[in-house]
Formats: C-alpha cells, sequence, structure tokens
C-alpha cells in the first residue's frame, strides 16, 4: 500500500503538524500524526520576515531552518509509526509561506523550507512549492486544499462547506449535485489577527479557548470600519495572507477607534472573522459548514459562526471522519500522491489558473 507524509505549517505560524497516511480505496487512513512548535526565536523571525522585513540573508538562513525542522517532525512521526523511510513514496511539504502576493503585475508567492535539505536529512522523495506552477499559469495559487476536499468530503444530494480556519480562513463550497464545479477562495482573516491582538497585548501566542474575547463586547464602530476592507467584497477568484491582515492592519483602524479597550477589540476580531464568512457565504438551505484548522478549538469562534451563519449547521470536520487539525497535513500527502503520478492537483475554477496543472516541484532520493 502507498503511503505519504504531509507536512504543513500554515499563516499562523505555530509549528508543524506532520502525517502519515494511506489512501487505499479512496479512503484516508492514518497511520501516525506528530506536531512540533516552532522556537520562539525562528517564529518571531517568520512573523518579521512575512510583514516585510527581511534581508536575503536572513530569507535564506531561515529556508534552511525551517527546512531542517520539517525534517524533524518528519523522522520524528516516523519513528512514532512502524514505518521506516524507504517505505514512504514522498513527502508533501507545504512549507512556510513568507509572502503571498497573487494580485498585480508580478504575481508571487514565496514558501520556505528547503525541500532539497528535507530530502537530504529523511532520504524520502519530497514534493514542495505547490503554489507557483498554479500562480504561473495565471492563478491565485491558493487554494489547492479545495480538490482534496472534492475527493474525499463530497456528498451526493447534500451541499457541504468545509471550512479551514488557519491563520487565515479558507471556504470550500461542495455542490449537493456532484456533477457541478467547486469552487473556494480565501474569506480573509480568521486566527492571524486574534493570535497577533493576543500577543501583542498579553505576550500570549493565542487566546486560548477564546476565553478573553469572551469578557469583551463587540465594539460595532470599529467592526463596520474592519467590514469596509475591500478584500471581503471582492468577487472570487482571491488569496490573502498576513502580509494584508495583521498587527498593522489594526492598528490603522484603531487610530480610528483610539478609545476601545484590548478586551473588546479582541471581541471585535473574533465577530470579524465569523461575519467575513457569513457574509460571503453562498446559503443554501440545509447545508452544512464542516470546519478544520486551529479555529475549530475555539468554542467562542464556533458559537459565533453559528450565529452568523444560521442556518447553516456548523460542527466540525470528526463529523465527517478527519479530525480538524489533521485535514490540511493530510491535503498535502494526497497532494503529493497526485504530483508523484503526475496527476493534477489544482481545481481552474477556484484558483482561475488558465486550466489544471500538475503543480509542486520533486526532489527525488
Ligand atoms: N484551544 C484553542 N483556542 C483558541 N484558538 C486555538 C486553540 N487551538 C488552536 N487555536 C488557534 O489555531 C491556530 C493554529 O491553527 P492552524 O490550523 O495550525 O493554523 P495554520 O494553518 O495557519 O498554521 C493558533 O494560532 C490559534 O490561533
Ligand atoms: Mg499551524
Amino acid at each position: 500500500m502507498d503511503t505519504w507524509i504531509g507536512l504543513m505549517s500554515g499563516t499562523s505560524m505555530d509549528g508543524i503538524d506532520a502525517i502519515l497516511v494511506s489512501f487505499p480505496d479512496n479512503h484516508i487512513q492514518i497511520h501516525a500524526t506528530h506536531s512540533i512548535s516552532y522556537p520562539d526565536d525562528i517564529r518571531n523571525r517568520l512573523v518579521s520576515l512575512s510583514q516585510n522585513k527581511g534581508s536575503p540573508d536572513e530569507i535564506g538562513e531561515l529556508d534552511h531552518r525551517v527546512g531542517g525542522l520539517f525534517a524533524t517532525a518528519a523522522n520524528q512521526l516516523l519513528e512514532k509509526s512502524s514505518f521506516s523511510a524507504d517505505q514512504i513514496q514522498a513527502i508533501g511539504s507545504h512549507g512556510q509561506t513568507i509572502r503571498h502576493q497573487p494580485d498585480g503585475g508580478t504575481p508571487f508567492t514565496l514558501q520556505i523550507g528547503d525541500a532539497a535539505l528535507i530530502t537530504e536529512l529523511t532520504g524520502i522523495t519530497t514534493v514542495a512549492d505547490f503554489r507557483r506552477r498554479d500562480m504561473a499559469a495565471g492563478g491565485q495559487g491558493a487554494p489547492l486544499v479545495p480538490a482534496f476536499h472534492r475527493a474525499y468530503f463530497s456528498a451526493e444530494g447534500e451541499d457541504r462547506c468545509i471550512l479551514n480556519l488557519g491563520g487565515i480562513a479558507n471556504l470550500t463550497q461542495l455542490p449537493a449535485d456532484r456533477s457541478r464545479a467547486v469552487t473556494g477562495f480565501d474569506t480573509g482573516p480568521a486566527n492571524a489577527l486574534m493570535d497577533a491582538w493576543c500577543k501583542e497585548q498579553t505576550g500570549l501566542p493565542f487566546d486560548t479557548d477564546g476565553t478573553w474575547a469572551s469578557e469583551g463586547d463587540i465594539d460595532q464602530d470599529l467592526l463596520s470600519d474592519l467590514l469596509s476592507e475591500a478584500y471581503f467584497q471582492r468577487p472570487a477568484p482571491k488569496s490573502t495572507g498576513t502580509e494584508k491582515f495583521n498587527l498593522e492592519w489594526i492598528q490603522t483602524s484603531l487610530r480610528r477607534h483610539p478609545e476601545v479597550e484590548a478586551v473588546d477589540v479582541q471581541r471585535t476580531l473574533l465577530e470579524l472573522t465569523a461575519l467575513t464568512v457569513a457574509k460571503q457565504l453562498p446559503q443554501q438551505p440545509g447545508m452544512t459548514i464542516y470546519v478544520c484548522g486551529g479555529g475549530a478549538r475555539n468554542p467562542m469562534l464556533m458559537k459565533a459562526l453559528q450565529r452568523t451563519c444560521s442556518p447553516a449547521t456548523i460542527t466540525s470536520t470528526s463529523a465527517i471522519g478527519l479530525d480538524p487539525q489533521w485535514v490540511e497535513p493530510t491535503a498535502f500527502a494526497w497532494l503529493a500522491s497526485r504530483t508523484m503520478n503526475h496527476k493534477t492537483g489544482n481545481l481552474p475554477d477556484v484558483t482561475g489558473a488558465r486550466g489544471k496543472r500538475i503543480i509542486g516541484a520533486i526532489y527525488y532520493a
């Protein structure tokens, strides 16, 4: 049975999620999972790099360090399992996005985490750089997970959405009629703003369970101001990142609302995530939204989504057989399997690319 490793670190920059997985008869069989956190200094340097601060030396050094950490995550994952490196077909490594600028005359997207080094340190063929080919074909390079969502989560007769709440939120619509096109796009920020504000105000990397936000009130003026951001009004295809939705973006609005208390800002940012999802949701009667990513672990956010997205039902992807933490890493293991089997991985209806493409660059062991 073919077995793959998926390595994922998203825009939250919290650390690396690693999964060892097979896809027998179109099912997902998980053999092992493992997570490692980024050391504080690496995380801080990555955050600053993603906000336009950093030289080529800094990028090169972090490319090497992050590549080493991705390899460590894969090697520790294998140690936890009964598999050895030579039994793995390939690693799918998303890498760490430090810049995503899909629009304008010179579109580019940059994921670091040296895949050549991952191959050297693991002895396993590694597929990386999944986004660039789609972008070269005129696409957004994102989101790439909808093809995986379609393969494993679509159900004839049920309108489903998959909502990934990482640093950024992305939504996939899986029509009840499976012959209809799957669509998807980034709705905007999910945890990125809440994390940035929480870190700035409390020193903690995120607001565990939304406890701090639950002590605050929504500031309607600030909320309307934040909602006026042009990105939320733009039609798909679209994708975004933390070079836009970051601490500076919050502070720009706060200068117009200097009286708002810190705890109320946190509550308002949580509401912003829930509302931007709800406002961009294609409402179908009886639709269910299956949530994945770290945001699924935030009960305050899940409650807010339930309210703003009503009458749609909100639940987590656990209800369709995959724990929220492992959806994205599994998707990149699956995308690696597509690449290695010379199959396409992007959905042009989602990304806006000129056509389907075999995505990813292969570093052979
Ligand atoms: N218990 C929790 N309460 C609130 N937020 C959480 C909790 N657990 C995780 N998160 C949020 O999820 C984020 C990580 O989610 P993840 O899916 O890994 O995002 P990414 O794909 O961007 O790395 C954290 O930064 C945090 O904001
Ligand atoms: Mg993460």
